[in-house]
């Protein structure tokens, strides 16, 4: 089959591998109809992510139809379209039995630091992702979801990572009626939660980025006022948060950026100097600019083993910081009742379709923000 694989630091090829095989017995084989590339894909891209190996292949957001069925899988069938969420977790540990999968106890025995992700290197427990023609999904009675049959797999696709990664952030940020949020980030997962900051009962969403095409699609897209954090000068974007919200600053501030933001000479010194995994510019600026008393919600991915942020302010001010991976399968079931009531169109933010074999050239438009790209989706040809 053909897949996607890691070349080395922004090198990514398509080559020929062989396809998958059933390994144990709850496992499928899915025939993947569509995936797409995610921003913490662009970590590993970029050779931030320890233990990316040469050869793998990434990605997590796939929907497919299962090809071949494990002896024990019972939910499943030959044939059956679904999606899968991005963790793999085995739904009987202690973690899981708490709705925490991304923290899975079994699934990725390598650490204690994290749980598994399919193609997100062998620090995620080595699974191969779903930037191919097939893929082999472990734990097939767990984790997958049958793709209802009058709804078209775009309409789910983004239910296996970023969609409730922007839900679970504005939840966890425990947005009252009214309240303003600041989203760092207007990617693929700031929007997912910009949107879902106004379903919680926000009264205001103000999306902080540097490109203006994205600040401009948060503010058609998810109703967003956006604010260039590089017109501002850096660090300067918090001084004018606190003038647009009374002096006080935004109620809530979630990171969307992550490890690999950019507006701090400081930061990207110390992460060019590995002194710090990665820059964490926008939480900091998200710790800075909240109201005493706020929340701020970390979902942009950071890696060990530390980063500098500034932890006396928030304690000083009261700040209750929240961080996770996305437990993706806890909140299938109300995101699909949102897409069907059509309050949430996730698909609305792809902006570029390619046939797999051009992953290598997606991978570069959106690791580059070229043509204006907010979300790039692959297509297997066996699809
Ligand atoms: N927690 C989870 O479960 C989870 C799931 C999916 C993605 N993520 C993470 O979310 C982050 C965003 O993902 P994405 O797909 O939207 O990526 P993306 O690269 O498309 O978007 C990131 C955006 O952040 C902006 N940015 C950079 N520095 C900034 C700063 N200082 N202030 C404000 N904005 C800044 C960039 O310009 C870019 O538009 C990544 O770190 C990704 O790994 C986490
Ligand atoms: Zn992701
Ligand atoms: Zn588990």
């Amino acid at each position: 089959m053909k897949a996607l694989t890691y070349r080395g630091p922004s090198t990514m090829r398509i080559v020929e591998k062989p396809e998958p095989r059933i390994e144990h017995p709850n496992d499928i084989v899915l025939r993947v109809t569509r995936t797409a590339i995610c921003g913490s894909d662009l970590h590993l891209y970029h050779g931030l992510v320890p233990d990316t190996r040469v050869g793998t292949t990434f990605g997590h957001e796939f929907a497919g139809v299962v090809e071949e069925v494990g002896p024990s899988v019972t939910s499943l069938r030959k044939g059956d379209r679904v999606i899968v969420p991005f963790n793999i977790a085995c739904g009987t540990c202690f973690y899981c039995e708490r709705g925490l999968t991304s923290v899975c106890d079994n699934a990725n025995p390598a650490t204690d630091l994290l749980g598994a992700c399919f193609g997100y290197s062998h620090m995620a427990g080595g699974y191969e992702g779903g930037q191919a023609e097939f893929v082999r999904v472990p734990y097939a009675d767990v984790g997958p979801m049958k793709i209802p049959d009058d709804m078209h797999e775009e309409d789910v696709l983004f239910l296996t990572d970023i969609l409730p990664t922007g839900y679970q952030a504005a939840e966890v940020g425990g947005i009252q009626e009214g309240e303003t949020v600041c989203v760092f980030g207007a990617g693929p997962v700031g929007l997912m939660a910009m949107k879902c900051a106004w379903l919680m009962g926000a009264g205001r969403v103000i999306a902080v980025d540097r490109f203006d095409y994205r600040l401009e699609f948060a503010r058609r897209w998810a109703n967003a006022e956006p604010l260039n954090y590089e017109e501002e000068g850096g660090a300067d974007v918090i001084r004018t948060l606190k003038r647009w919200t009374d002096g006080r600053g935004p109620d809530v501030c979630i990171d969307a950026a992550g490890l690999e933001a950019s507006g701090s000479g400081l930061h990207t010194l110390l992460g060019m100097t590995m002194l710090q995994a990665g820059r964490a510019t926008a939480l900091t600026w998200a710790i800075q600019s909240v109201r005493r008393g706020g929340n701020v919600v970390i979902i942009g991915v950071y890696g060990p083993p530390w980063n500098l942020a500034p932890v006396g302010e928030a304690m000083n001010k009261g700040v209750t910081i929240r961080a996770a991976q996305c437990n993706v399968k806890r909140y299938l079931p109300r995101l699909l009742e949102h897409v069907r009531a059509g309050r949430l169109d996730p698909k609305g933010i792809i902006t570029h379709r390619l046939p797999l074999e051009e992953g290598p050239e997606a991978y570069r438009i959106f690791a580059r923000k070229e043509d204006e790209c907010i979300k790039c989706v692959l297509l297997p040809a066996a699809a």
